[in-house]
């Protein structure tokens, strides 16, 4: 889609052409099965689902949906192959790992196409950061498979055996590598389910996993919705469950895997605290500003979806925030200038719409840039909201979508007790010159993250995870190791 990138000062003489990513070279199915003890199965019901384009809601492919007995046959799989696994050399799953990490790298260009297809988002960030990034995590926990005595001197870690983990659509392929490379490096079996909007990244994934010649039954990939998800998590032979994904399901995993002897972690939604102070480099906090809510449509638990501005550079800022937004250009994921990429559902849009309704209810002060959304698929403008306060709900609920409310502040005490006044608690930004201010808030503020004059920024090595709402556990890093041993 075209757009003028300034208005005022070129008189919508410059416009940018369109630059479509090719899809020639990627290959997608009409009808996806499961894959389960080495095998693409067809699912013992015979049903299928179908996932679609959230940019023209025209249909990709069709989906198996696992039911009770497909998911059984995939733990009992699993638990077969837990035996030899878990006995094989650290070294020996090591390479296998490596090798997933290595095909992922060598088909890179179909996977970021098929994720952008898929889900929606701009295919810069599935080429630049979800498919690297997921690459990134099978490399760096390939090298802690033979290094796991290191990573817990004198306690001698085991895998917990078969581990039921279930993703959200939000980044399919980067979670399913979150979940799974730490937890085969630990020489633990795995039944993985992706979220049903964006199952295609992971059956894409189930055929690497099978060239990689990984043993049969060690990776199991299931596909279907939350029910689906739950028969995993209710499974009596299921030693640990991970989930990522919405408060209100976590919930529902933590109450029905209570009194069973199922390990659980849990990393859910977030409202991030984006904390701009009146030293911090203006431009730069204003470029973060933008990433920490508008990457990936603000389908993000870690967004900063609450900004505060120190009232001394409010006006400045939010002026420079306004006139940045209008140069985002909103359109076909595909094309390599999009910022700004397809809602992931007609659902999820609907959440959005509602809780833009709500902010104005509430008596919010609504900002949208001028921008023509295209008429086909799931769309929401860039949007800001001013004057609201620490009670209304878009400050304190969880949006998930490209909406940011704004609020000021005037000293350091102030902002801190605002920035920790939510249920959440998973990240936070501050933007300072002064390094030790930085270091403050990161003590004061109740988050498991906290970037510093930065946002968004991922790395395999580093560690993930909430506080209170947001779940716990971790993920990434040496921590992302440790839920899934026990020590003997
Ligand atoms: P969801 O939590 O329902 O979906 C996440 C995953 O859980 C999917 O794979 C789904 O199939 C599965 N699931 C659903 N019900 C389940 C159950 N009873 N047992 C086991 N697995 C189950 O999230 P949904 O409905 O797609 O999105 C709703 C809201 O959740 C969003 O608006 C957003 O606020 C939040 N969300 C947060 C995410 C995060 O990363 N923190 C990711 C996705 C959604
Ligand atoms: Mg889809």
């Amino acid at each position: 889609m075209k757009k003028n990138i300034n208005k005022d000062i070129f008189k919508a003489s410059w416009t940018y052409d369109e630059a479509p990513e090719s899809t020639d070279h990627i290959q997608v199915k009409k009808q996806y099965e499961l894959y389960i003890d080495g095998k693409f199965t067809k699912p013992v019901k015979g049903k299928y689902f179908d996932t679609i384009n959230p940019s023209d809601n025209k249909k990709i492919a069709s989906i198996a949906e696992a039911t009770t007995e497909d998911i059984d046959k995939a733990v009992k799989a699993a638990r077969k192959a837990f035996k030899s696994w878990s006995t094989l050399t650290g070294k020996e799953r090591g390479k296998y790992i490596f090798r997933i990490a290595r095909l992922i790298q060598e088909r890179a260009r179909e996977f970021a196409v098929i994720e952008s297809l898929d889900g929606g988002k701009p295919i810069r960030e599935s080429r630049d950061i979800d498919i690297p990034l997921a690459a990134n995590h099978f490399f760096y926990y390939a090298g802690w498979a033979d290094k796991l005595t290191y990573a817990f001197p004198n306690r001698n870690p085991k895998p917990l055996g078969v581990v039921g983990q279930i993703i959200p659509w939000n980044f399919p392929l980067l979670m399913a590598a979150w979940k799974l490379a730490p937890a085969l490096a630990t020489g633990n079996t795995v039944v993985l389910k992706p979220a049903e909007t964006t199952s295609l990244t992971a059956l894409k994934l189930a055929e690497i996993i099978h060239e990689s010649g990984i043993p049969k039954g060690v990776i199991n990939i299931v596909t279907g919705a939350g029910k689906t998800g739950a028969e995993i998590v209710n499974h009596p032979d299921v030693n640990k469950i991970a989930f990522t994904g919405s408060t209100g399901v976590g919930k529902y995993i933590q109450k029905v895997t209570a009194g069973t002897n199922k390990k659980l972690t849990l990393e859910l939604g977030g409202k991030g605290a984006n904390i701009i102070f009146e030293d911090a480099a203006i431009d730069q906090a204003v470029e973060g500003i933008i990433d920490a809510i508008f990457f990936n449509q603000g389908h993000v638990c870690c967004a900063g979806s609450r900004l505060f501005v120190q009232e001394s550079v409010a006006d400045t800022v939010i002026q420079k925030l306004k006139s940045r937004m209008e140069t985002l250009m909103i359109g076909d994921p595909l094309d390599k200038n999009t910022d700004i990429g397809a809602i992931n559902s007609k659902k999820q849009l609907q959440i959005i719409e509602n809780y833009i309704k709500i902010g104005l209810n509430e008596g919010g002060e609504i900002y949208q840039p001028e921008c023509i959304l295209p008429k086909k698929g799931n769309w929401c403008a860039p949007t800001l909201f001013l004057n609201v306060s620490q009670s209304h709900r878009i400050v304190q609920e969880e949006i998930f979508g490209p909406v940011l409310a704004v609020q000021t502040f005037r000293t350091i005490d102030e902002v801190i007790e605002k920035a920790n006044n939510t249920p959440y608690g998973l990240s936070a930004g501050v933007w300072t010159e002064k390094g030790s201010k930085m270091f403050y808030l990161t003590q004061k503020l109740n988050a498991g993250v906290i970037w510093g004059n930065t946002f968004n920024k991922f790395d395999a090595t580093s560690p993930f995870g909430g506080y209170k709402e947001s779940g716990f556990g971790r993920e990434g890093g040496l921590h992302g190791l440790k839920p899934y041993v026990k020590f003997e």
